[in-house]
């Protein structure tokens, strides 16, 4: 009986997602290396924040890089087992938040989001958004999905690498 609720109760948390944002799919680890060697040389100045941070596989590799890493995540499940998984790194947080009501940290200075299609002209707003609110630019990776409209600075396999320049108010 327990378990019975325990996997209903999971199923619910994974499956309500999809009305805020792409459901849990981790990004393979070799491609994520890849991203961070050769796409966008991810070093000790940054700060990354990956929207949507699942178990945390991106922050633990992006730490590894000596990169401060944030995530935000919807499913307390997930956010559990990253916090576990990361229980000895500094570098990693996790934020139990929804990312489209959620501002990035001032000090960021680039997301990583693997999301889904219907999503991508929102997260276009949201990263215009913050770029205009932060003042300065913002480097965006975006995994399998190209922001229509924009021209990536550099494409590498499924991930395209933007930036988001701030706007000036008219
Ligand atoms: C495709 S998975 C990517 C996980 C991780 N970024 C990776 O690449 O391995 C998308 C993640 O975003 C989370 N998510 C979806 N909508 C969200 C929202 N509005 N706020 C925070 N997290 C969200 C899901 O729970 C899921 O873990």
């Amino acid at each position: 009986m327990i378990w019975g609720w325990i996997v209903g109760v999971a199923i619910l948390l994974f499956g309500l997602i999809v009305f805020r944002g792409a459901p849990y799919v981790p990004s393979q680890k070799r491609y994520v290396r890849q991203a961070f060697d050769e796409l966008y040389p991810l070093g000790i100045r940054d700060v990354l924040v990956d929207v949507g941070s699942g178990d945390g596989i991106v922050l633990r590799l992006a730490a590894e890089r000596g990169a401060q890493a944030i995530g935000y995540e919807l499913n307390p499940l997930l956010v559990i087992i990253s916090r576990w998984l990361s229980r000895y790194d500094d570098c990693i947080s996790v934020r139990l938040v929804d990312f489209w009501l959620t501002p990035l940290p001032e000090t960021t200075t680039v997301v990583y989001a693997f999301t889904a299609t219907p999503y991508i002209k929102k997260m276009i707003n949201k990263m215009q958004n913050e770029a205009n609110r932060l003042q300065r630019p913002l480097r965006y990776i975006s995994y399998g999905n190209v922001l229509t409209g924009l021209e990536a600075d550099a494409t590498l396999g499924a991930y395209y690498l933007y930036t988001f320049y701030p706007l000036q108010a008219t």
